[in-house]
């Protein structure tokens, strides 16, 4: 266990893509163990292993409910849309309006391999698409809706 420095701005792993993980063993199970220190410690509600240095598809997720480990996932289907704030652990001090699906079906292996499915609204659904992203090289920066429309929507947001 422990935490990992986190690559920031405009470091060129954050732009490559991650490898499919195809070992399941107790490297990876550090690797994953040494994410959710990392993100908890930064305050996150996910995190990719790219933002560790580790160009495997991994990623970890934490959205208030209990931590979640997705090794190789992939988005299944999605519906909807969502305009919300976001921002990225490898980007402080920053953030912006993104438009994501507002539910999202994800399948992703465990640790150990086995294949399992989750189903994702609003805020899970972004942090899904957000740290899939990560594991192709994109950030949620290049999500970002016309900075009229951000106006519009975060007026609104102010006033609920
Ligand atoms: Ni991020």
């Amino acid at each position: 266990m422990g935490i990992r420095k986190i690559r920031v701005n405009d470091d060129p792993i954050l732009k490559r893509v991650s490898r499919q993980v195809e070992v399941f063993d107790d490297r990876l199970h550090s690797l994953i163990d040494d994410m959710k220190d990392t993100m908890y410690d930064a305050d996150g509600c996910g995190l990719a292993a790219v933002q560790v240095g580790v160009l495997r598809r991994v990623i970890v997720i934490d959205i208030g409910e209990g931590p979640i480990e997705l090794v190789n996932p992939e988005i299944i289907s999605a519906e909807g849309e969502q305009f919300e704030v976001e921002g990225c652990l490898s980007l402080p001090g920053k953030s912006g309006i993104t438009k994501r699906p507002m539910t999202v079906k994800v399948k992703a292996q465990d640790r150990n391999g086995k294949w399992c499915q989750y189903k994702g609204e609003g805020l899970k659904a972004r942090a899904f698409c957000h740290e899939i992203d990560h594991l192709d090289g994109h950030l949620y920066t290049e999500r970002l809706i016309p900075e009229d429309a951000a106006k519009e929507i975060l007026k609104e947001l102010e006033t609920e």
